[in-house]
C-alpha cells in the first residue's frame, strides 16, 4: 500500500450577460444562429465564463474578472474558450486536475439541446479532459424575470478538482 491520499475540491460559478442586436451568440464556445448575441467586453460566452469561475472557486484562484480585467485592451473580443483554457492551465500547474463539470444555461430561447454535444466537446478540450466529464443544460425560466422575457442569459457551474499527494 502506498502513502498517497486524495483531496477534492468543489468550486461554484456563476454568470450573466444581456443580450443585443449586432453580436454573434456564442454559448460554450460553440456559435449558434440567433438574432441577437451576448453583451461583454469578451465575446460574452456566459457558459465557459460560469465554467471558468467554478474552476477558479475550486482551486483557489482569483475569479475570471480579476484574472482577465474587462478594463485590459487584451481581453477585449476575448475568446472565451482561451480564457477558461488559461484558467485550466493555472489550476494544473497548482497540482489539480479536473474531476468533473455540471452546468446549467438559463434562456428562453433559443432552444441549446441540438448544439449540446458540441458545447461538451468545446468544454472538454479547453479542460483538456474527456467529454464524459463535462455535462451541460439548458432552461428556460418559464418566462419569469429579465432572463424570461429575453433580455438576457445566466449560467451555473460546479466544477469538482482532485489532487493525489504522496506523503
Ligand atoms: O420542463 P422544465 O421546466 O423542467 O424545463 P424547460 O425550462 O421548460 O426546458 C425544457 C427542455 O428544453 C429542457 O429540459 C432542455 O432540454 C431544453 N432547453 C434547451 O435546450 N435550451 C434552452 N435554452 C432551454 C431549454
Ligand atoms: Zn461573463
Amino acid at each position: 500500500m502506498d502513502n498517497s491520499s486524495l483531496t477534492s475540491r468543489v468550486g461554484i460559478g456563476y454568470d450573466s450577460h444581456r443580450l443585443i442586436e449586432g453580436r454573434p451568440l456564442i454559448i460554450g464556445g460553440v456559435t449558434i444562429p440567433f438574432d441577437k448575441g451576448l453583451y461583454g467586453h469578451s465575446d460574452g460566452d456566459v457558459l465557459l465564463h460560469a465554467i471558468g469561475d467554478a474552476v477558479c472557486g475550486a482551486a483557489g484562484l482569483p475569479d475570471i474578472g480579476q484574472l482577465f480585467p474587462d478594463t485590459a485592451p487584451q481581453w477585449k473580443d476575448a475568446d472565451s474558450w482561451q480564457l477558461l483554457h488559461d484558467i485550466a492551465e493555472h489550476a494544473k500547474a497548482a497540482g489539480w486536475q479536473v474531476g468533473n463539470v455540471d452546468a446549467v444555461l438559463i434562456a428562453e430561447q433559443p432552444k441549446i439541446a441540438p448544439h449540446v454535444p458540441q458545447m461538451r466537446s468545446r468544454i472538454a478540450a479547453a479542460l483538456e479532459i474527456d467529454v464524459g466529464q463535462v455535462n451541460v443544460r439548458g432552461k428556460t425560466a418559464e418566462k419569469l424575470g429579465p432572463v424570461g422575457a429575453g433580455e438576457g442569459m445566466e449560467a451555473h457551474a460546479v466544477c469538482l478538482l482532485y489532487a493525489l499527494i504522496t506523503a
